[in-house]
């Protein structure tokens, strides 16, 4: 038996993994093992509840207000007994995260070889995201498997000079995890509350947006509500405590939102389904509501998804409380444009990259 051990941190590397962990789990010449660093805490539980998954190890990392230094040490001094004690044949890690650089420096350390799932997303601009981009490209440097979710993805990993033979396209494991979330017959309380009406369905949390940029994008979004008493909107919020005091500030009093805490998977998918628009500087959700032909504004000034904008469910909108301003103001009013943008696509995957990839590491790993 091959040891296949999967590390993930946070919320969307959980959404992400927790698909090939239980893929994983179904095949016989493999053993897998779960390790979670705890970089998020409750909100990371709520996905492993979600599709049951148990850790066999626990680093539980988490401290509020953690900076970038606290979870790159808190991991890389932990990880190592883990790594020394299961000696897996393959470490896995996903995207773009803290947890997912550090876990696979310290298999680098141990010389234990990587396997980067989502591999191959580029900005080239080290700064934004940040520190995103940074991980991606380190772990690059690192991988010895690249599972690319993209043709794109794929190419960026070519011209970087990565052996061919390492690098497979699979898909999004995110379009797997979307196969059973979204139903016909669903029910919530939000939208019951939202009725009939338009409803804007509202992330953020990117560290570089923190501060000014977050301000100006609540700015933004409540100057547009009070124009739209018609519309309403629904904002799970981030449990980071400086993008609730931001929120808290600039929109806490607005009666047409409903900031609420972090919901599971299966109604973040209903609630993106059954929007009318998504703002949001979040990845996870930029590949998500293109399938439910949800035109996403994206308040950042980059983005490492540029398929979605190729297909038109994107925009990249910046984090200028004006240009948010403009273009929500745009979609609302104008049908056009809105029709432009409000058709379904889906460039990242059909929804059987587990599969492949757990395919492909039987056949590499008993070669
Ligand atoms: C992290 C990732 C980012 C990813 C995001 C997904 C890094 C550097 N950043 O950013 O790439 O897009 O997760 O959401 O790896 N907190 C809680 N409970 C939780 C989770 C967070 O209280 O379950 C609070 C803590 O105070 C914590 C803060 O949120 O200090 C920020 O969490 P952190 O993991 O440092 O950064 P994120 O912004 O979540
Ligand atoms: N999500 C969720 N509950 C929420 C908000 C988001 O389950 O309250 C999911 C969303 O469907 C997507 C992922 O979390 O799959 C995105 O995570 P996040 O925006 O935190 O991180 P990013 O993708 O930007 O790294």
């Amino acid at each position: 038996m091959k040891k296949v051990m999967l590390v993930f941190g946070t919320r969307p590397e959980a959404i992400k993994m927790c698909p090939l962990v239980n893929e994983l789990k179904k095949r016989e010449t493999i053993e897998t093992i779960v390790c979670v660093t705890g970089q998020h805490r409750q909100m990371l539980d709520q996905v492993l509840d979600t599709f049951h998954v148990v850790p066999d190890y626990d680093l539980s990392i988490m401290k509020s207000g953690q900076t970038l230094f606290d979870i790159t040490t808190g991991i890389l001094e932990s990880i190592k007994m883990v790594l020394e004690e299961v000696k897996p044949d393959v470490c896995l890690v996903h995207g773009d995260t803290s947890t997912t650089f550090v876990t696979a420096l310290a298999s680098f350390y141990l010389q234990i070889p990587v396997g980067h799932v989502e591999a191959g997303l580029r900005t080239y601009n080290i700064y934004s995201p940040y520190p995103e981009e940074f991980n991606r490209q380190a772990v690059g440097i690192i991988s010895k498997f690249n599972f690319a979710p993209t043709e794109l993805a794929k190419k960026h990993l070519l011209d970087e000079g990565k052996n061919p033979q390492s690098i497979y396209v699979t898909g999004n494991t995110v379009i797997d995890a979307m196969q059973h979330t979204v139903v016909e017959d669903y029910h919530h309380p939000e939208l019951d509350w939202v009725g009939d009406g338009r409803m804007i369905f509202i992330t953020a949390h990117r560290r570089e947006n923190l501060g000014e940029p977050m301000h100006n994008m609540f700015r933004a979004i409540r100057r547009v509500l009070n124009e739209h008493p018609d519309v309403k909107a629904i904002y799970p919020i981030h449990m980071n405590p400086e993008v609730r005091k931001a929120a808290d500030e600039e929109l806490g009093d607005c009666d047409q939102i409903h900031i609420i805490e972090p919901i599971e998977v299966f109604d973040c998918h209903n609630f993106e389904a059954r929007c009318h628009l998504c703002l949001t500087d979040s990845g996870g959700i930029q590949e998500e509501c293109p399938s439910y032909g949800k035109p996403v504004l994206v308040m950042r000034d980059t983005t490492e998804r540029p398929e979605g904008v190729e297909a038109g469910t994107l925009k990249l909108v910046g984090t200028s409380e004006d240009t948010i301003y403009e273009w929500f103001t745009k979609l609302l009013d104008d049908e056009k444009e809105y029709a432009k943008m409000a058709h379904a696509a889906n460039p990242y995957g059909d929804g059987h990259a587990c599969e492949r990839i757990a395919d492909i590491l039987e056949e590499q790993l008993n070669k």
